[in-house]
């Protein structure tokens, strides 16, 4: 018999190996032989450790195993398929969380062996990348365009478009740079794709390098992954070995190195410009553009550079067509968006959609609500520079410009929830605090201005000359979005102004005062 224990830091963080090992002795004690598979995760998060069993009907899953409860699972016959344990979910692939999902960069996860190449390829894998080594860079990079795939890292600029700029840049040595630096709070959507299925987005990066003419691709990994990067450098030396990397990619002729460097903790080197110096081992400070890094990026050669999210959604496009891609979706934003859900929420987790579901399906359908029971006051999308939406925009679809036309952002798809407990000016206080600590430095408006911002929101929290400080810290709000180099200081603002715009009565607005 199949069992299946996840092997992801979310699992591994609740208890997944000690599960394992219990697994394994138990059935070794009761002379059950079985097959123990480190698969990755759902994303069903809120369910982890998710141990799954094969049956002929498909796998049944244990949610919230502990390793006390595997005794009671094998008397319960789970290694049988009996689904009567107080722990059993039924179908896995039958739970709503996930039935109701569309998996397409993510349609591995959870499902494979993520260090198994064969798994791999049994479940899609490298047809993309078959397909790929058939046409030319510009045919590759037309399908990318036409599939309306935009950067998932949170700006969402067309990635045909980038990499039309590097395809057409002179230069003797061209590279592909995977921004997996995924600093937001609340987010590990990049964590889950490298940790489950790393594979994905060795293929993804290596299509960008034929398409491209790049022959080179680094993976910058922040180091609190320290599974993901592991998983993917076994995912590459097994590639290599395979020949699907190497001098000659599956037969192509044509030539795809890859490597993972490592980062040092630093916000900003998830900034795109900063990033590059980080891996050209210099202190990660942004550079001001242009240049673009698509012209002159890492080592001054033209640079593709895109988010984890973005090159692993590059294979199934490739595979099944941009028809296949760009009928999901809405208005401009094509495809799917990996959510991920957390704070205070009960069933936190991954949760891939087609844009246009709103928020408020988010919350409470996949959701269920917050976990404190308490009704929920706010919601963040997009990370620590992303802007707090109040219940009454709740019903906006997840939509680049619906988001945009609120002064508001999907940026890498966050969701950070709070409920009425929450105190609106501390959070704003929070997001001055998080750009002082984490400002590069190189600009005026963010290294000072945060550092003033939280000078005046304690003053405002502490009634003092309130007025007129209000008025001092919309304009110093001004000048960040205005005049800062980077989103680090042009975007502290967005939680900031929302968080004062909506809550005003959490700034101490009494009757009559104007904030
Ligand atoms: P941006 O709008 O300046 O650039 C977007 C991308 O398009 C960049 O790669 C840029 O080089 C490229 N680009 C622009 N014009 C181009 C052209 N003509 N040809 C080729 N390439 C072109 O945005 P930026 O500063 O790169 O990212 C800001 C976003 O990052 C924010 O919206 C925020 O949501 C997100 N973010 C994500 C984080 C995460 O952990 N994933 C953390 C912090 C911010
Ligand atoms: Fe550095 Fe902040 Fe300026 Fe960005 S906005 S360049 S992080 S000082």
């Amino acid at each position: 018999v199949r069992i299946y224990v996840p092997a992801d830091s979310a699992a591994l963080a609740l208890g997944a190996d000690d599960v394992a090992s219990a697994i394994r002795s138990e059935a070794a004690r009761r002379g059950i032989a079985i097959d123990l598979v480190r698969n990755g995760t759902r994303g069903l998060l809120y369910l982890e450790p998710l141990v799954e069993v094969d049956t002929p009907d498909g796998r049944i899953g244990f949610g919230n195993v502990d390793e006390s409860d595997v005794a009671a699972l094998f008397d319960a016959g789970f290694h049988d398929g009996q689904s009567t344990h107080r722990l059993a979910l039924g179908l896995v692939e039958q739970i709503p969380y996930l039935a109701r999902q569309t998996r397409l960069t993510f349609a591995r996860c959870g499902i494979t062996d993520p260090l198994s190449l064969s798994d791999y390829e049994a479940h899609g894998g490298y047809r993309g990348l078959r397909q790929a080594v058939t046409m030319t860079g510009a045919d590759i990079v037309a399908a990318v365009t036409a599939s309306g795939l935009r950067g998932r890292g949170g700006a969402a600029f067309p990635t045909g478009i980038k990499w039309n700029t590097v395809l057409r840049a002179p230069g003797f040595q061209k590279y592909i740079v995977c921004n997996a630096d995924e600093g937001d709070s609340g987010t590990f959507a990049d964590r889950i794709v490298m940790e489950s299925d790393p594979f994905v987005l060795i293929e993804g990066m290596t299509i960008a390098g034929l398409a491209v003419g790049a022959t080179r691709g680094f993976i910058y990994v922040r180091s609190e992954y320290p599974h993901a990067i592991a998983a993917l450098n076994h995912a590459i030396q097994t590639a290599t070995r395979a020949g699907l990397l190497g001098a000659n990619v599956a037969g192509s002729g044509r030539a795809f190195a890859l490597e993972v460097r490592k980062g040092a903790g630093a916000y900003i080197c998830g900034e795109e410009t900063a990033l590059l110096e980080s891996i050209e081992g210099k202190r990660g400070v942004v550079r001001a553009k242009p240049p673009l890094p698509a012209l002159a990026g890492l080592f001054g050669q033209p640079t593709v550079i895109n988010n984890v999210l973005s090159l692993a959604s590059v294979p199934v496009i490739l595979e099944k067509g941009a028809q296949f891609y760009q009928d999901f979706g809405m208005g401009r934003s094509r495809g799917t968006l990996p959510v991920q859900l957390a704070g205070n929420i009960k069933n936190g987790g991954l949760i891939e959609l087609a844009f246009g579901v709103t928020l408020r399906e988010i919350m409470y359908d996949y959701g269920g609500g917050s976990a404190s029971g308490r009704p929920i006051k706010a919601v963040q999308v997009g990370g620590p520079l992303g802007a707090y939406l109040p219940q009454s925009q709740w019903d906006t679809p997840l939509d680049y410009e619906a988001f945009a036309a609120l002064w508001a952002v999907l940026g890498h798809g966050g969701i950070v929830v709070h409920d009425d407990s929450a105190d609106m000016a501390k959070l704003a206080r929070y997001a001055m605090e998080f750009c002082a600590v984490e400002s590069c430095g190189k600009c005026t408006p963010c290294r000072i201005g945060s550092t003033r911002g939280v000078e005046v929101i304690d003053k405002i929290r502490a009634g003092t000359e309130r007025p007129q400080q209000v008025i001092l810290l919309r304009s110093l709000c001004d000048t960040m979005l205005n005049g800062s180099l980077c989103a680090m200081g042009g975007m502290t603002p967005y939680p900031v102004l929302s968080a004062l715009n909506h809550f005003p009565q959490d700034f101490g607005q009494v009757a009559g005062d104007e904030l």
